[in-house]
C-alpha cells in the first residue's frame, strides 16, 4: 500500500501554565490521534511575545507545512505571522489575533459579544445602579480589548451603573490579585467584579474574603469544566456567572487537515459562547463531564491501539530476523 503522505502542523502557544490552555492542547492532541499522518510541532512561549517570535522562527526552519498560533499580544507578533503567510504557509490563529488579515483562518467565539453579554448580565444583576470594578487581561492581547469594549457598551445605556475602576490582571491570578489589593480601599460599595476570566475572578473571590469584605456578584469568563475550573466555581457559588470561551483545540486541528487537504476552509471559524450561572451550570457541567469523559475513552482507545501497533512490529522485526518473512 502507498504510505500516506506526512503533514507537520506547528504550533506555537503563548503560554500553558493555565487549565484553559491544557485543555486546549489536549483537544488538539485528541483530534490528531484521528489523523495518524499529522504530526504536531509544539512550542510555548511562558506569556513572552519576543519568546514566542523567536519560537515562530524556529518552527519555519523546522519546515512546518502549516502554523497553528494563539499570538500572546497582537501586534508583537503580526509581522512575523504575515512573513509565515506570505511564504505560502497556512495559518490559523486561534483565540487571540493578530493586527492583519493576513491568515487562512480565525477560531474563537466573538470576545466583542462576551464582553457585551458580561454586561447584560451585570445590568440584569445590579438593576438600577451599581459600582463595578473591571479586571482585564493582558491589555495588548486581543480578547482583552474587546471584552472590554463589548462590556462598555452593554453597559453605555445604564447611567446609574458605572465602573468605577478597572485594572489589569495579565490573565493570571497573583497579578490580579496584586492589582485588585491596591485599589480596592478606595473604591466606595463595590458591588460587582467583572473580570476577563475565572482565574482572575477567583483571584477577585480571595481579596474580597482575605480582607473580610462584604462579598460582591463576580462575573468570569471561560466556564471551563472539570476540577478547579469556572463551571465549579459557578457551581460553589464562588463566583456568580462566567461566560463560556471554548478553547477552539479540536477545531483547530480539523480545519489544519482541511486547508492540507485543500478543502475549503472559511475566513472566520466562531465558536458559541453562552451565560454559566446558577440555573444552568448543572446541566452544561454534566454535558462537559460526559464530552471529557468521552475523550478520555478515546485516549485510552488510542494508547491501546498504539501498544498492539508495538507489538506487531516487534512480531514482524522477530520474523525477519528469523529469516521467515
Ligand atoms: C488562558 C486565557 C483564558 C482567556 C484567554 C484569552 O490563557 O487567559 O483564560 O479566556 O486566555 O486569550
Amino acid at each position: 500500500t502507498e504510505k500516506e503522505k506526512e503533514y507537520v502542523i506547528g504550533f506555537s502557544q503563548c503560554g500553558d501554565a493555565d487549565n484553559w490552555r491544557k485543555a486546549m492542547i489536549g483537544e488538539m492532541r485528541r483530534e490528531l490521534a484521528f489523523n495518524p499522518n499529522f504530526r504536531l510541532l509544539y512550542k510555548q512561549a511562558d506569556d513572552n511575545s519576543a519568546v514566542q517570535i523567536k519560537q515562530v522562527k524556529e518552527l519555519l526552519k523546522e519546515n512546518i507545512d502549516l502554523l497553528i498560533i494563539s499570538p500572546n499580544e497582537a501586534a508583537p507578533l503580526t509581522p512575523i505571522v504575515e512573513e509565515v503567510y506570505n511564504k505560502g504557509i497556512p495559518v490559523i490563529v486561534v483565540d487571540r489575533k493578530i493586527a492583519s488579515q493576513l491568515y487562512n483562518n480565525y477560531i474563537g467565539a466573538d470576545n466583542y459579544e462576551i464582553g457585551k453579554i458580561a454586561g447584560n448580565y451585570a445590568a440584569s444583576l445590579l438593576g438600577e445602579s451599581g459600582n463595578i470594578v473591571e479586571i482585564g487581561g493582558l491589555p495588548a492581547s486581543s480578547p482583552a480589548i474587546e471584552r472590554r469594549k463589548g462590556f462598555a457598551d452593554a453597559l453605555a445605556s445604564h447611567k446609574n451603573i458605572k465602573v468605577v475602576k478597572q485594572v489589569n490582571g495579565n490573565w493570571v491570578k497573583p497579578i490580579a490579585k496584586d492589582a485588585l489589593l491596591k485599589v480596592i480601599d478606595n473604591v466606595t460599595t463595590p458591588s460587582l467584579v467583572f473580570a476577563h476570566n475565572d482565574v482572575m475572578a477567583l483571584g477577585a473571590y480571595e481579596v474580597f474574603k482575605e480582607k473580610q469584605l462584604p462579598p460582591v456578584k463576580i462575573i468570569g469568563v471561560d466556564a471551563l469544566p472539570g476540577k478547579g475550573a469556572g463551571m465549579e466555581y459557578v457551581n460553589n457559588g464562588i463566583i456568580t456567572a462566567s461566560v463560556l470561551y471554548p478553547t477552539g483545540g479540536a477545531e483547530s486541528i480539523r480545519n489544519a487537515v482541511s486547508l492540507l487537504n485543500n478543502q475549503p476552509v472559511p475566513k472566520e471559524t466562531v465558536l458559541q459562547t453562552l451565560i454559566v450561572d446558577s440555573a444552568n451550570v448543572r446541566m452544561t457541567s454534566l454535558q462537559a463531564d460526559k464530552i471529557l469523559e468521552q475523550q478520555k475513552d478515546i485516549e485510552q482507545q488510542q494508547i491501546v491501539m498504539d501498544k498492539q501497533q508495538q507489538t506487531y512490529q516487534t512480531q514482524r522485526n522477530l520474523l525477519y530476523v528469523l529469516g521467515i518473512t
